[in-house]
């Protein structure tokens, strides 16, 4: 198989075990594919329980040989299963066999284990049905590649505008006296509808404080807690009220994951009601603010599900999206809507002079597996973007791109065509805002020639939620504008936390506080992607800015453990790393650890 993505610095989302099994599906319907062909071939007179699991598959790959068949014999073996699969009782059957392998395996609770693959099961087979399943696929993977082109995930390329480059002109500090903007970023607020104080923070379920006595410790707080837990209404309510407060705000991002974690339960009305709510909110508390919002992998259900366009009906995502324009009707152009509906992604003018384009991240990633059938730049969107920088270079406006999953998380393809493209356009593309990792960290770009000179910054924003154990917080950037011929620049940022330790002690009322700025943290003078830079250098000889780094980057609540050797050296290497598996990019730390024992510590964090 080709080489999936890799980047990715601290926390971890995309929702703990059930992302873990969202991953595992795919491993877990071959082997159920497999016991289908046992049955299929009459290895056991029809009656494939999933009891005797254990014992049918290792007959099944004995009888068959895998590597030995023949080519014409695959391709029939595998247009059965095709067709099979494709019949409602093979859908059922599978995801049977798929729930007892995640029961066997102690993957989640078995109540936990049905619903999930009851959720999954069905859109995950119409994917493998319509990709891996076809014959001359797998069995180009199985029996090698004179029998059929195993092409998933394989490389492609965006066209690139034949006008040439502008010449390079690095960002300067604005002239005195320019007036700044403030540009408000939220991003995943993951609202718990069932959020219940005093209840049990420390549940075996993926997400706790929704029920259950607690054990030893204390209940789940009233504002939130340091635990597997996300947010409830009245925390959300409360920043949205202290926001409108204390603005006001030139803008604002919001750069999506408006449900909570509980994936394993979620229907597409839980979703939408979840989207509709918060909406709702946002309008009500900052009244004519014009809010910019992204798609996020967990506005869907299941979750990271977005089928691209080529897929119709009522499997297609437009249930979400025709919500989605309906919801942010008062906010975007009746353009921006139309792309909006058809892929989840817009662009507009948000200022004179300022172009905002969202982008649908969900279209870069590994765990949505619609993209198993077709992973080439999926609805078109990012040659789609191309055209859109380019009228921007030409037209002379600056562009702000905002998303949900920041750029090194993104499958090889997507994100190498993703920097190839900010390369192009770096002096048309003034910001990058993401969000998706809930912790607060940045990726550098750098010229893809040397890797050495740094020609933009991706910022990704801490969450609004405090999903696993973090306080809650939101961020604002110091944006060089609005006046004629303003840069768009990023100048500074600032990050805002709700102390939780503090907002649920007795009698409190909570205070939303400032936790730090930019600029007077590192000592930047301004904060462009050069200043970055080098503070990544700074990082390795200065250790206690590295550690400042450290708890800033948790919201100012860290680990017990501090962050030393390969931990260090992963997230050092995160922060250079703006696409996924290019050991290039870190060669410049000199770490004594290698690429290959990083991406192992990365894996693990993001599945914490
Ligand atoms: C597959 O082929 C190899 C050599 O061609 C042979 O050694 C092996 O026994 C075969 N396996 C099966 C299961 O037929
Ligand atoms: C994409 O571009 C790269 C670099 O220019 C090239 O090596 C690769 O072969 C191209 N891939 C395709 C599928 O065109
Ligand atoms: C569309 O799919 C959803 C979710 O799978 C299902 O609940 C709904 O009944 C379907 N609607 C139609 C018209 O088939
Ligand atoms: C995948 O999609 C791309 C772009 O839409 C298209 O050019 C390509 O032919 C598709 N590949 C397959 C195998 O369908
Ligand atoms: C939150 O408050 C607690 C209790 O006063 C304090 O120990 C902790 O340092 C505070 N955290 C932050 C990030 O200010
Ligand atoms: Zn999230
Ligand atoms: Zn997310």
């Amino acid at each position: 198989m080709r080489a999936r993505s890799g980047g990715g610095g601290g926390g971890g989302d995309g929702g703990g075990l059930p992302r873990a099994l969202v991953l595992l599906l795919p491993l877990l319907l071959p082997a159920a594919a497999a016991a289908s062909l046992a049955w299929l071939a009459g290895a056991g007179a029809g009656a494939t329980g999933p009891d005797d699991l254990e014992t049918r598959l290792p007959v099944a790959g004995a009888r068959f040989g895998w590597r030995n068949l023949s080519c014409p014999a695959c391709r029939v073996l595998f247009a059965a299963i095709d067709a099979s699969a494709q019949l409602e009782t093979s859908v059922e059957h599978l995801q049977r066999l798929a729930a007892t392998v995640c029961v066997r395996l102690h993957l989640a609770r078995p109540e936990v284990c049905e619903e999930i693959v009851r959720l999954f099961g069905r859109d995950v087979v119409t994917a493998w049905v319509r990709s891996v399943l076809r014959p001359a696929e797998i069995c180009g993977l199985l029996v090698g590649q004179r029998c059929g082109h195993w092409d998933i995930y394989s490389d492609w390329n965006v066209t690139l505008p034949g006008t040439p480059k502008p010449p390079v002109r690095p960002p300067a500090p604005p002239p005195p006296g320019a007036p700044t903007a403030r540009v408000l970023f939220l991003t995943d607020l993951h609202w718990d509808r069932d959020y219940l104080p005093g209840s049990d923070p420390a549940c075996k379920d993926p997400l706790c404080c929704r029920g259950g006595r607690p054990r030893g410790a204390e209940g789940a707080g009233y504002w939130g807690s340091y635990s597997n837990c996300d947010l409830p209404l009245q925390t959300l309510e409360h920043l949205l009220r202290h926001l409108a407060a204390t603005g006001p705000f030139d803008l604002a991002y919001w750069t999506g994951d408006i449900p909570a974690h509980n994936v394993w339960e979620q229907s597409r009305a839980d979703q939408l009601q979840a989207l509709r709510t918060i909406s709702g909110l946002i309008q009500k508390y900052l009244g004519p603010l014009p809010v910019y919002p992204a798609v996020g992998n967990h506005e869907s259900v299941p979750v990271n599900a977005f089928p691209p366009p080529f897929v119709p009906g009522n499997q297609s995502s437009a249930w979400l999206y025709h919500a989605m324009a309906e919801a942010w009707e008062p906010w975007l152009p009746p353009e921006a809507l139309e792309t909006l509906r058809v892929g989840g992604f817009y662009t507009l003018r948000a200022r004179p002079g300022l172009r905002l384009v969202s982008l649908n991240m969900n279209f870069c990633s590994e765990a949505n597996f619609w993209l198993l059938i077709n992973a080439t730049d999926p609805a078109g969107q990012l040659q789609w973007l191309v055209g859109v920088l380019q009228r921007a270079e030409e037209s002379g406006e600056k562009v702000h791109i905002i998303g949900h999953i920041p750029p090194s998380h993104c499958m090889r393809s997507w994100g190498w065509n993703y920097y190839r493209i900010i390369n192009r356009f770096e002096g048309t593309v003034a910001g990058q805002f993401f969000g998706h990792t809930h912790v607060d960290e940045f990726e550098l770009f750098y010229d893809e020639e040397t890797l050495s000179r740094p020609l933009g910054v991706a910022f990704v924003a801490p969450s609004v939620t405090t999903f696993i154990s973090l306080n809650p917080g939101y961020r604002i950037y110091l944006v060089d504008g609005v006046y004629p011929g303003s840069s768009y620049m990023v100048l500074d940022h600032e990050t805002f936390i709700l102390n939780l330790t503090l907002a649920n002690a007795p009698g409190a009322t909570p205070q939303w506080q400032r936790l730090y700025g930019a600029r007077e943290t590192y000592g930047f003078a301004t904060a462009f992607p050069a200043d970055w830079d080098r503070l990544l250098q700074r990082f390795q000889v200065e250790e206690p800015l590295f550690q400042r780094f450290w708890y800033l980057l948790y919201k100012g609540h860290p680990p017990r453990e501090p962050c030393q050797d390969v931990c260090k050296a992963a997230l050092l290497c995160a922060l250079r790393t703006a696409r996924a598996d290019d050991p290039k990019l870190c060669q410049p730390l000199a770490s004594r650890f290698s690429f290959f024992e990083i991406q192992g510590w990365w894996r693990r964090q993001r599945f914490c």
